[in-house]
C-alpha cells in the first residue's frame, strides 16, 4: 500500500505560553483533519478564508490549509469579538482562530465535505495577512482560467487542492525511488550544472564564462557523460535526480528544463538493467495506486513500427495494422504498386463504424494525411446498404478487392485505411491516424495501464543521402552480433537501447554502452565527426577509456511525465512546481531578462541585433 499520506503533519505542540517571540496562535490541528473525535474540544487552526457569506447577520467561514476545509461561524449574539473580525474578511485573508469543534444542525451537514457535520464558533480570532481582490479562484474549476494567468500567479494557482495533491505525489514518487534505489545498492551522486556540451539530440543552453573571454558552458542536455565516467570511477550503482536542460519545440509533454531519475550500473547487461528498473517502476507507480504486474512484456522497435506506426505505441486499444505489400506487388493502381517497385511497404489500417464518414469528414482526413507528409490517404468504406465505397475502387482487381477484406477482416459499417510509402514513413504517417481514428472513435480505456519496453532500437537513423546519426546517442552498443554491420549495412545494426512506455507515452529511455575505445571511435567517425571534432567534443571520454572500462549501462525517466501522467494532469507543467510556458518563458517571474549593460560588459558580450522582444520582433 502506498505510505501514509505526508499531507498532514504533526502541528508544532510547543509550549505557547512560554514562547514570546510568536506573533500568532500555531494551529494544534489540521482544518481537513477534523473528524467527530475531536468533537466539544478547543483547537487553534491556521489557514486562508475561502469563502466568506453573510447570512442576515451570521456569517460563515470556509478556512482552507493543504489538508481540506473546515466552517467556521460568527454571531453576535455569541461570539461578538470574533464577529466583528468575520465580518471584514475576504477570500485568502490569512487567520488563525481558537474555539471548541461542535457537531453541525442536521440541515446543515454538507456531505460533500470531509469535515461537513462540523463547524466552530471561535472564540479568538487573529487576522494574520490581507489578502488584494483574486485574479482567478482558488478552486479546482479554476482549470478552465487561461494558463497564462495561472502562471503569472503560480502561487496562487499552487493553492489549489488539486495542484498540491500532485506535488504530494510528485514528493512520495521521489520518496520511492529513492528508497527502492537506495535498497539495491545505488549511490545518489550529484553531476556538474556547468558543462562542456553532451549531446542528446537537442540545442543547448549556453552561460558565457565571465573569467574566461569568448569561452562558454553548456548547461547539460542529461549526466550522459558523467554518470559513464561514474562508473569508470568505480562507483558501480548511481542515481541522481538530474535537472537536465534542452532548447528544443515544445510540446505539452516537454519542458526546457526538465528532471530525470538518472540511472546507471556496472557489470550488468541488458537485462539487468530492464529487472532493476522494472522494480523500482512498480514501487514507484503503487504510489499512484497503479500495481503492475512484472515482468514486463517486450516488443521490437521493428514490430512496434511495423504493426502500431510508433517507437512508443498506444497498447490500450488495438487497431493493429495489416501489411498488404505482397498484395500489391503486382497491382495495376499505380499508387500502391508505385510504392512497392520503389521498395517501399502498403500498410492498412481497419477502423470499425468508420463507414459512415461523411464527404467532409474523409475531405479532413485527406488534408491531414498532407499535413502528416503523405500523399494522401486512401481508403474503402464498407457500407451496410451500399456496399464497398471508393474513389480507387475503379483501380482494384476483384481478386485484390476481395482480399482486402479477408486479410483486414473488414465487415460491414468498417473502413480500410491505406497508406504506402518507405516503410517507416508509411508507418509513422498511418501510425499518427492510429492515435487520431482512437481518439475520435473513443478507443482509449483511460483505466487500462499499457506499460512495456520498445527493445532492439536500430542504431542510426538514415538520411536519404545516407547520412547516419543516433538513434539514441552516440555511446549506445551495438548488439554484439551486429558490430560487422556498422561497416557494410549500418543501417540494419541494431543497438541494446531500450524505452519504457507507459499508454504511449516514452516514459524513460537507456542503452548498455560502448566500453571499448576503438568501437567509440569508430562510432564517431561513422558520424562524420572529424579527428578535431572528436577530440574537442569527446577527447577527455575517450582519454578516460584508455584506464580500465567497467561494462556498464543504465536509462533515464523522465520524472515530470511520470508525475503528469500518474496524476492525470494533461499537461508536463501541470506536475512542475513553476513551469514555463510553450514559449519557453516564466510569466511568473518573466524570464528570460535583457541583461543590463554592465552584465554584458563583464561577460565581453554585445548583441549583434538590438535584443529582440521575447515574440521576436525587434525594436
Ligand atoms: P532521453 O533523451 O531519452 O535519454 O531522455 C530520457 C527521458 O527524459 C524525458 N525527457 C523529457 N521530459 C521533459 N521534457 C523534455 N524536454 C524531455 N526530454 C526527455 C523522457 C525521456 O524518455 N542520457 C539518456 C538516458 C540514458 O541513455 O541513460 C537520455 O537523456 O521521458
Ligand atoms: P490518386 O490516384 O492519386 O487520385 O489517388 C487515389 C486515392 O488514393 C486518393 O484517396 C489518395 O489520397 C490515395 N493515395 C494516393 N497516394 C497514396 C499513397 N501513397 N498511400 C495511400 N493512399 C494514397
Amino acid at each position: 500500500m502506498p505510505s501514509a499520506i505526508v499531507s498532514a503533519p504533526p502541528a508544532f505542540a510547543t509550549n505557547i505560553s512560554q514562547d514570546t517571540t510568536r506573533v500568532f496562535t500555531p494551529r494544534t490541528h489540521w482544518c481537513g483533519t477534523l473528524t467527530q473525535a475531536q468533537l466539544g474540544q478547543s483547537l487553534t487552526l491556521n489557514g486562508w478564508v475561502q469563502v466568506r457569506r453573510d447570512l442576515g447577520g451570521i456569517v460563515f467561514i470556509e478556512i482552507r490549509d493543504r489538508t481540506g476545509l473546515v466552517q467556521l461561524v460568527s454571531d453576535p449574539q455569541k461570539n461578538p469579538s470574533v464577529h466583528e473580525k468575520f465580518s471584514t474578511l475576504r477570500s485568502e485573508d490569512v487567520i488563525t482562530v481558537t474555539g471548541v469543534v461542535s457537531a453541525r444542525p442536521a440541515e446543515t451537514v454538507n456531505a460533500n465535505l470531509g469535515t461537513g457535520t462540523l463547524e466552530m464558533y471561535p472564540d479568538a480570532c487573529q487576522i494574520l495577512s490581507r489578502s488584494a481582490v483574486l485574479p482567478f479562484g482558488i478552486d479546482d474549476d479554476t482549470d478552465n482560467v487561461d494558463e497564462q494567468l495561472r502562471l503569472t500567479y503560480r502561487y496562487l494557482d499552487l493553492r489549489r487542492p488539486k495542484l498540491f495533491k500532485t506535488l504530494e505525489l510528485r514528493h512520495r514518487l521521489a520518496q520511492a525511488m529513492r528508497r527502492h534505489l537506495n535498497d539495491n545498492g545505488f549511490l545518489e551522486i550529484e553531476t556538474p550544472v556547468l558543462v562542456k556540451a553532451t549531446p542528446e539530440g537537442a540545442r543547448d543552453y549556453l552561460v558565457p564564462s565571465r573569467v574566461h573571454p569568448g569561452h562558454v558552458y553548456a548547461l547539460p542536455q542529461s549526466p550522459q557523460i558523467f554518470k559513464q565516467l561514474l562508473m569508470l570511477g568505480g562507483m558501480e550503482r548511481y542515481y541522481q535526480l538530474a535537472r537536465c536542460f534542452r532548447d528544443e519545440d515544445l510540446r505539452s509533454d516537454r519542458q526546457p528544463e526538465f528532471t530525470q531519475i538518472d540511472i546507471e550500473m556496472s557489470f550488468i547487461n541488458q537485462d539487468d538493467v530492464l529487472a532493476l528498473v522494472e522494480g523500482l517502476v512498480q514501487a514507484m507507480f503503487l504510489e499512484a495506486t497503479v500495481s503492475v504486474s512484472l515482468p514486463l512484456k517486450r516488443m521490437s522497435w521493428h514490430d512496434a513500427m511495423n504493426n502500431y506506426g510508433s517507437d512508443k505505441p498506444d497498447m490500450r486499444y488495438d487497431l493493429k495494422f495489416t501489411d498488404l505489400t505482397d498484395l500489391f506487388a503486382a497491382s495495376e493502381f499505380q499508387a500502391f504498386r508505385g510504392a512497392v517497385d520503389a521498395g517501399g511497404v502498403v500498410k492498412a489500417l481497419k477502423v470499425t463504424g468508420a463507414a459512415s464518414y461523411s464527404r467532409k469528414e474523409l475531405d479532413d482526413l485527406q488534408h491531414t494525411a498532407k499535413q502528416f507528409g503523405a500523399k494522401g490517404l486512401g481508403y474503402i468504406l464498407y457500407s451496410p446498404e451500399e456496399g464497398a465505397k471508393s474513389p480507387i475502387l475503379k483501380f482494384l482487381s476483384e481478386a485484390e478487392q476481395a482480399a482486402i477484406v479477408t486479410e483486414t477482416g473488414a465487415q460491414p459499417g468498417d473502413a480500410v485505411f491505406f497508406m504506402a510509402d518507405k516503410l517507416v514513413k508509411a508507418c509513422t504517417v498511418l501510425g499518427r491516424f492510429r492515435e487520431l481514428f482512437a481518439k475520435k472513435h473513443n478507443l482509449i480505456d483511460a483505466n487500462r495501464h499499457e506499460l512495456f519496453w520498445v527493445v532492439d532500437f536500430p542504431m542510426f537513423d538514415v538520411d536519404d543521402d545516407g547520412t547516419l546519426s543516433p538513434n539514441h546517442h552516440p555511446f549506445t552498443s551495438p548488439r554484439a552480433q551486429d558490430v560487422e554491420l556498422l561497416d557494410t549495412d549500418p543501417g540494419k545494426a541494431l543497438a541494446l537501447g531500450y524505452d519504457l512506455i507507459y499508454n504511449g507515452n516514452e516514459l524513460g529511455g537507456g542503452s548498455i554502452r560502448i566500453h571499448d575505445k576503438a568501437l567509440q571511435q569508430h562510432i564517431f567517425e561513422l558520424l562524420k565527426l572529424s579527428p578535431d571534432d572528436i577530440d574537442n567534443k569527446f577527447g577527455f571520454l575517450l582519454r578516460a577509456f584508455q584506464y580500465g572500462v567497467p561494462p556498464h549501462g543504465g536509462l533515464a525517466l523522465g520524472f515530470d511525465r511520470m508525475v503528469a501522467l500518474l496524476s492525470g494532469a494533461e499537461s508536463i507543467r501541470d506536475g512542475i512546481a513553476f513551469p514555463k510556458t510553450n514559449a519557453a518563458i516564466c510569466p511568473l517571474t518573466d524570464a528570460p531578462a535583457v541583461p543590463t549593460d554592465l552584465q554584458l560588459a563583464e561577460l565581453h558580450m554585445g548583441w549583434k541585433l538590438p535584443a529582440p522582444a521575447k515574440d521576436g520582433s525587434v525594436t
